[in-house]
């Protein structure tokens, strides 16, 4: 068709997508183009307005690789991650709940016994044991579970967010294989809450909003386990100040958990800690899958 005008053009870029072979692909396209017109009729989007969304979303792209990971942050701070996350994961009662992934997993860290690791390396921070233990939702163990694990330190880094990073300098993430009751526990430093990375176009965006950037503190895991939904969560800290404005909205009420705050003494490793430490006791209960 020709003489398209801004009436009739939407009706003929999804007649052009209708023989795309896969459905799905089919669907996704369709919606996509609707309300992307839809959204430009919506604002009556001028040239100039469209020009500096492609300048942002090609800067987002520059910028981002496999560490730096900007689209994905421009989707959780635009509440899309979550929203994806809560619509692929309805659980029920009891379970614990899915959280955003985060940019900050990395696959392949080191592998650490059940019990007495520290994660923590030269990480600056108080103290902080966690125990933790893996069931179903009737309460019984799920043994030999794998258990990613990755925090910020104490001043709201990761590690990956050095420039010259190496997997071999990894601190603050490991994988731990549960024991035969389903319990973990390692020794860490007591996470805080921290801003998401603001030198990129998502920080731009966020200040032109008028938007703080910070998450409350929280520890990340997933847990995987054959014939259970993959868990990816988060244990934020009870009281934390962002818990009602996370900048990437992820915060579940039952994901928030009870870390305590000990005054000098002895540890739970039997050591005395001259300085405050912390505990965190948690259960994660995952769900039955057919995959
Ligand atoms: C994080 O907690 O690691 C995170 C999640 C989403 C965006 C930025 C940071
Ligand atoms: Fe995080």
């Amino acid at each position: 068709m020709m003489n398209l005008d801004e009436n009739n053009i939407t009706e003929e870029v999804v007649r052009r997508i209708e023989n795309t072979p896969d459905k799905r692909l089919k669907e996704i396209m369709t919606a996509l183009v609707k309300n992307l017109h839809t959204f430009a009729r919506e604002i009556r989007l001028t040239e100039a307005e469209w020009m500096k969304g492609v300048e942002f979303l090609t800067k987002t792209g520059q910028i981002s690789d496999e560490v730096r990971q900007e689209m994905i942050l421009l989707s959780d701070t635009l509440g899309l991650s979550q929203l994806v996350v809560a619509q692929n994961h309805s659980r029920p009662q009891g379970a614990t709940e899915q959280t955003v992934f985060g940019p900050f997993h990395v696959e392949g860290a080191r592998t650490l016994p059940a019990h007495g690791a520290d994660i923590g390396g030269e990480a600056v921070g108080d103290p902080l044991w966690v125990t933790a233990r893996i069931t179903d939702l009737d309460g019984r163990a799920v043994s030999d579970t794998l258990v990613d694990v990755w925090q910020a330190d104490s001043a709201g880094f990761y590690d990956v967010q050095d420039t010259d990073w190496k997997l071999d300098d990894a601190e603050l993430r490991a994988v731990v294989k549960t024991d035969a009751e389903g319990r973990f526990s390692f020794r860490s430093v007591m996470p805080s809450s921290y801003p998401i990375p603001m030198d990129g176009p998502v920080g731009q965006m966020m200040r032109a909003t008028n938007r703080h950037p910070m998450r409350p503190a929280h520890i990340h895991f997933m847990v995987r386990k054959a014939g259970f939904d993959t868990l990816v969560t988060h244990v934020f800290a009870d009281g934390d100040a962002y818990l009602d404005s996370d900048a990437v909205f992820g915060v579940r009420s039952s994901c928030i958990g009870n870390y305590i705050r000990h005054e000098p003494g002895v540890t739970p490793d039997g050591t005395n800690s001259e300085n405050p430490f912390y505990t965190l006791d948690y259960v994660f209960k995952l769900v039955r899958s057919e995959k």
